[in-house]
Order: C-alpha cells, then structure tokens, then sequence
C-alpha cells in the first residue's frame, strides 16, 4: 500500500471513500467531522440525533455523498469512550475503516488522522497508529485464493488540515510502515504450515530480509551445533527427518556490537510431542510453535530498518519435534551447551531444551539484557486464558518493568508472574542437574525456572511466554484470526525505550 500525506481539508479530497471519526457518546461533532457534516449539509449531525450511530470501538457507518464532495462516500468510524482514549483505540479503528473500506472495494482512501484532535495523542504517534492499524488490520494470508484475489485499498492518504504538522506525520507513518511490514512477515511465518515452514525455510528467510536492511546472519547446520556442544538441540530435532539451524541474526549500528541486547526465539518450527506424542486436538495448532523465533527474527530485523542505535542479537534454535526410532526418549539424560544436565520427563517439553542451548550461546555477547520469547506452556494459556496475555517473567524489575511499559504502549497484553524458588524445587532430579519438566501444577513456573538456570548469570534476563497469543482464535480489530505477529512491536519499542 502506497502512504501519502496531504495537506488540505479533507472534505475536498479526491478519493474513492474519506474516513472520519467520532468519540462515544459525542452528538455535535467537531474538527474534520464537523468539516463533513458541513459540507454534507449535516447528513451526520441527522445520523448522531437519530441515535444511529454511537461511536462505539470500531462501529463504522457509510453514508453517500451525492456529489457534495468528490469522495462519493464517507465512512464514519467509532473511537470509543473518550476517557479510555489511548493509541490502541486508534489502531483498533484504523483497521475497522480499513476494513470496511476493502469490503466496498476502495482504492483509493482518504482518512484524517485518528486521535490527534481531542484524543490528545503528538500528531507523529497519531499518525503512527492510523497507519499501523490500517496496514495490520488489513493483512490476509495469501495462500486462500479468496484472499488473495480480493481487491484491497492501494493508496492511503494521510489528511491533515496544518501544515505544520507535515514532518512529525510523515515520520510516523514512515516508522509505522517499517513496523507493521516486519509484524505481517511475521504473521505469514506463523501461518505458513509446519511441512513448508521448515528451520531450512526460516532460516533462509530470515537471511535474505538480513542482508537487506543490512544485518549480519549466520546460520549454524546440524554438524556445527553438535560440534558447539548443542546437546539439547539437537536431540531435539533427531527425530525428524529435517535437520535443524540454529540462526544467529547480529545488528550492529555503526559497527558496534558491545553489550547488545540478546533476544532469544523458541523456533520449534512443528511440534508433535515427541515420543510423548499430542492428542489430535493439540497438534492442530503446533505450527505456531516457532512464534517465538519468528518474533525475535522480527524484532531485530525491524530494529536494524528503524536503525535503532542500540546493538541487538537474535538468536533462533529452530528444528521439528517429531516421533522416530531415532527420536529423543523420556530418561535420557541431554548436556546443554553451558554444561549442564537435563533428564528428559517429556519430550514434548522440548522449547525450554533447545532454548536452554539458545541461552547458554548468549554468554559470549556480554550482552546488557537477555530476553527469550516462546509458545512454551500450554499453562500459560490455563492461567491468562487464550487471545488475552502473555506471561512475563524476569530476575530483574528494571527490566520487567520497561517491558511491560512498552507493552502498554503498544497493546501487546503482558502479565509479570513470580519466579519463586519453589519452582525450582519441582525440578530437581536425581539423575542431571535438572529435568524438563516439574509435572501439571505450576507448570508455568517451573518452566520459566527451568530456562534461568541457563540464562547467563549476572545479566538481566525475562522470558515471555506467548503461547497464549501467537494465534488468535478470533480476529480482533487490527489482530486477524491465526498469525499475530504478537512480541515484534513490543520488542522493538523496548529497544526504542533503551539509552544507548
Ligand atoms: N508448544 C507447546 C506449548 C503450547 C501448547 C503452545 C498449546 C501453544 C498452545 C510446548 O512444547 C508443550 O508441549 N508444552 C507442554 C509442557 C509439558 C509437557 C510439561 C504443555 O504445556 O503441555
Ligand atoms: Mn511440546
Ligand atoms: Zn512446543
């Protein structure tokens, strides 16, 4: 979609469709609406005492110009309740616009920048919002025909009446493009089914977006991880017929890879349990299951295209979990690349054992913080409940806090659970330092207490536990049904948030 910014009123706008808005519970509209309304001979003040439009979050309305502007129509779209007014909300009814624009078949559409006015938002982060919005609520998998043949919107046209505000719009939108580019590749990976989403295929996609936007990437096959001391890894991937990778993505700004930050992915590219095999039910989903990798991959090549000053390293086990006579069995014992053992309980734990590898290779970056981000428990999903939060956890508040401010930010729900050592006592064994799994309760915490003891030690580490969001059940205003993208925005607004 090409972005453009005009300067003028936006009821004198040549388009296929203008889109304004309304606050909740508003009835004499004001600013561009009012210009509307005005030159519509108050076609939307008669809607508003009708009491047929509320503004509620992502209520829309077409109504038929007649030629009293050159857009033949105007589609006016709810912002929700103006005391709960927020970035989201501007999101959330970009896409809704968007949307609805696609289903009349618009090319051309015009839209004044939501949230600016009486929404209180800088003139870049309203420009910023309406641009995600629109370009992640109107994202399709390509790979349904009706999708892809469906006509969408080709041009956007940013309207604002002042020119004074060209620069900060121009900025946002630029940074909202990058953005929501990286979110839909994203997306694309996770919905991408597990037999042609290989660690192969993420591996070489990921190198080429590195090469473009000027990222180094190594990607380490099968003999090198072994050769590494990568036990857990790759006894992981033995089962399956395709080898693994172990990607390594390093964004250097200038030059300068000191104390980066390590982002580390749970790349299980198909999860089918292992020996410990998944019911029908649960496998369904287990293409997803590389979410994790494909956010940090995301995250850090959307770093490198903002050209955030700050060092980033992204570091993606990425391998099938599959059943085989050759397959990792409950009782063995692994050795991760710190040194430490592992007792296999269930192969189908197998995230926290490649991560664990993952974790151990982030020693030799020095790095500043380290975060890991994983579909790794389906305790997260009992505990926050599906489409509604990921679970955060981390030995650091400076850096729990920061992210769950970004997180705020950008409306990727996150919730800080406890690290208590009780967790670490549900996973003692008698036979390795540690084993994979402390059993049904408290799942969630022994898995994340699992992982730290492979973080390296003295350095600030969180992990993110996304299983509840990486594949939405339900599409939900900017948020389509499967791929989210969920952790890429948040990730890099994080590393935005950071002092050089
Ligand atoms: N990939 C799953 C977790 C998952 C479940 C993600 C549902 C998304 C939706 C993970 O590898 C797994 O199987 N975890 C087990 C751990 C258990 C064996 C200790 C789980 O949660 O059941
Ligand atoms: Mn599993
Ligand atoms: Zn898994």
């Amino acid at each position: 979609m090409q972005i453009e910014v005009r300067i003028g009123a936006i009821q004198e706008v040549e388009a296929d469709a203008v889109v304004v808005n309304l606050l909740e519970g508003v009835t004499t509209p004001g600013g561009a609406t009012a210009a509307v309304d005005r030159a519509l001979e108050g076609r939307i003040s008669r809607v508003l005492a009708a009491g047929d439009f509320r503004g509620r979050l992502g209520e829309t309305l077409v109504l038929y110009t007649d030629g009293r502007i050159p857009a033949p129509r105007v589609i006016l779209v709810g912002l929700g309740p103006e005391t709960s007014f927020h970035a989201e909300k501007v999101r959330h009814a970009a896409a809704a616009a968007a949307q609805r624009a696609r289903e009349l078949n618009v090319r051309r559409l015009a839209t004044v920048i939501h949230g600016a006015g009486r929404g209180g938002l800088s003139p870049e982060e309203a420009a910023h919002a309406t641009v995600e919005g629109t370009l992640l609520g109107l994202y399709t998998y390509q790979r349904k025909r009706e999708n892809a043949d469906r006509p969408r919107p080709e041009v956007l046209l940013l309207v604002e009446f002042d020119a004074a505000k060209e620069a900060a719009i121009a900025a946002g939108a630029r940074r909202a493009e990058i953005l929501a580019r990286f979110v839909n590749r994203v997306r694309d990976w996770v919905n991408e089914p597990g037999s042609d989403m290989t660690p192969r295929r993420l591996a070489e996609e990921a190198r080429a977006l590195a090469h473009e936007v000027g990222v180094r990437a190594q990607i380490l096959e099968e003999r090198a991880i072994v050769a590494l001391g990568m036990g857990a890894l790759a006894a992981v991937s033995r089962g399956s017929e395709e080898p693994p990778r172990f990607i390594i993505l390093e964004y250097a700004p200038e030059g300068r890879l000191e104390r980066p930050v390590v982002l580390a992915g749970k790349g299980i590219t198909f999860d089918s349990g292992g020996l410990n095999l998944k019911s029908e039910e649960g496998m369904l989903t287990m293409k997803g299951d590389m979410a994790g990798a494909a956010a940090v991959l995301g995250a850090t090549l959307a770093a490198a295209a903002l050209q955030l000053p700050i060092p980033v390293v992204a570091l993606a086990p990425a391998c099938e979990n599959m059943p085989s006579g050759k397959a990792f069995k409950p009782g063995d014992i692994l050795r991760a690349l710190n040194g430490k053992t592992i007792e296999i309980v269930s192969t189908d734990a197998e995230g926290r054992l490649i991560l664990a590898d993952a974790l151990s290779y982030a020693a030799r970056y020095n790095p500043r913080a380290v975060i890991d981000v994983a579909t790794l428990t389906g305790a997260a999903i009992i505990a926050l409940g599906q489409d509604v939060a990921a679970a955060l956890f981390s030995d650091n508040d400076e850096l729990a806090e920061a992210l769950l401010r970004a997180a705020q930010v950008t409306g990727e729900r996150l919730w800080r659970m406890p690290l208590w050592e009780d967790y670490l006592d549900r996973i003692r064994s008698d036979v390795a330092d540690v084993k994979n799994s402390g059993g049904r309760y408290g799942g969630l915490g022994t898995s994340a207490m699992f992982l730290k003891q492979f973080a390296p030690e003295g350095v600030p580490w969180a992990h993110l536990d996304i299983a509840p969001m990486d594949m939405a059940e339900k599409a939900r205003g900017y948020v389509p049904k499967g791929g989210t993208g969920y952790g890429v925005r948040l990730l890099v607004r994080y590393l935005e948030d950071l002092k050089p």
